[in-house]
């Protein structure tokens, strides 16, 4: 097969394991980066162009999108669909992972367990939805959060009040969560690939940081899940549209809870602590789709 793998970064671990699968697997790989791409359009006809070259012939994408290129990446995945070219990542689901208020208003509704979470209208009351969601201290989230970056608790009234007015005033979108306080630091990284639990691991953040992205300096183990976060990390992803996804889960007294559903998940955290090809494992569901 003629596989093409969207990235920016021909030498990041991920774009690497997945060209390395891919080649031992037998098949063509190229490494395109979804920025570069021209996308053409008139009547009845879509190309796609990179670096001088058209991009034919293309029997499957994996794509690999950063969050600061969601948009380019989206329009890119978008056209190579509407070409009829399989994508491990559709763009709508893309586009519905990486903002963490779609994501939890579609996983909610369909009865998934997610923290208590609200999405603050402008000039509204916000220690009343504070106590709503569990009281202090309370988790304020930026929706297109990553790595952690947009993630911070607050302790009090006056110091919730004031960050959530300077993200207002820097036109960021904002959640108030519940906090987790028994997860203590720590969640678990499902990998699912094609309806299935392929490697799981613990991540423990730093001494003193309750944010246990492995950006942040977190720790992660391989760990055994159970046969209840295995079901709903598999049903969180077919609710998302995405066949394969790094689903975060919060281990709370009442029980696990998804946190958020990652489309573009990093393989180097999950392969080198598991020792599981998660790449390989990506590959093969390419090859059984296009038989
Ligand atoms: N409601 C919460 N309660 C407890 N811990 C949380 C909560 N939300 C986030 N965290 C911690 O912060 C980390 C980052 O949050 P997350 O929502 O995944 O944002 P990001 O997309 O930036 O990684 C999580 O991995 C978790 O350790
Ligand atoms: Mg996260």
């Amino acid at each position: 097969m003629n596989i093409i793998i969207l990235s920016r970064g021909p030498n990041l671990y991920s774009t690497k394991s997945l060209c390395a699968a891919a080649k031992r697997k037998g098949h063509q790989v190229k490494v395109v980066d979804h920025t570069g791409c021209n996308l053409f359009m008139e009547k009845g006809k879509l190309e796609i162009s990179y670096k001088g070259e058209y991009l034919r012939e293309v029997d499957a994408i994996i794509p690999r999108i950063g969050s600061s290129v969601t948009f380019q990446g989206a329009a890119v995945i978008q056209h190579f669909e509407l070409m009829k070219v399989f994508t491990v990542a559709r763009s709508y689901a893309l586009l519905q992972a990486r903002d963490k208020l779609r994501c939890l208003q579609k996983l909610a509704s369909y009865g998934i367990d997610v923290p208590r979470s609200v999405f603050i209208g402008q000039g509204q009351d916000i220690e009343e939805l504070i106590n709503e969601v569990g009281g202090f201290p309370v988790i304020i989230k930026i929706t297109e959060s990553t790595h952690g970056a947009g993630v911070l608790l607050a302790d009090t009234y006056s110091s919730a009040s004031g960050i959530i007015e300077a993200l207002h005033r820097l036109k960021e979108k904002v959640m108030l969560q519940e906090f987790v306080e028994e997860a203590a630091g720590t969640d678990l990284r499902v990998l699912v690939v094609a309806g299935q639990v392929v490697a799981a691991m613990k991540r423990e953040a730093m001494e003193g940081e309750f944010r246990s992205n492995l950006h942040r300096g977190a720790q992660a183990k391989i760990e055994e899940i159970t046969a209840r976060e295995k079901e709903l990390a598999v049903k969180a992803c077919r609710i998302m549209g995405l066949d394969v996804a790094g689903v975060d889960l919060l281990r709370s007294s009442r029980g696990p809870l998804v946190l958020e559903v990652n489309a573009s998940p990093g393989l180097e955290g999950i392969e080198t602590t598991t020792g599981v090809d998660v790449a390989g494992k990506i590959i093969d569901f390419i090859e059984r789709k296009k038989q």
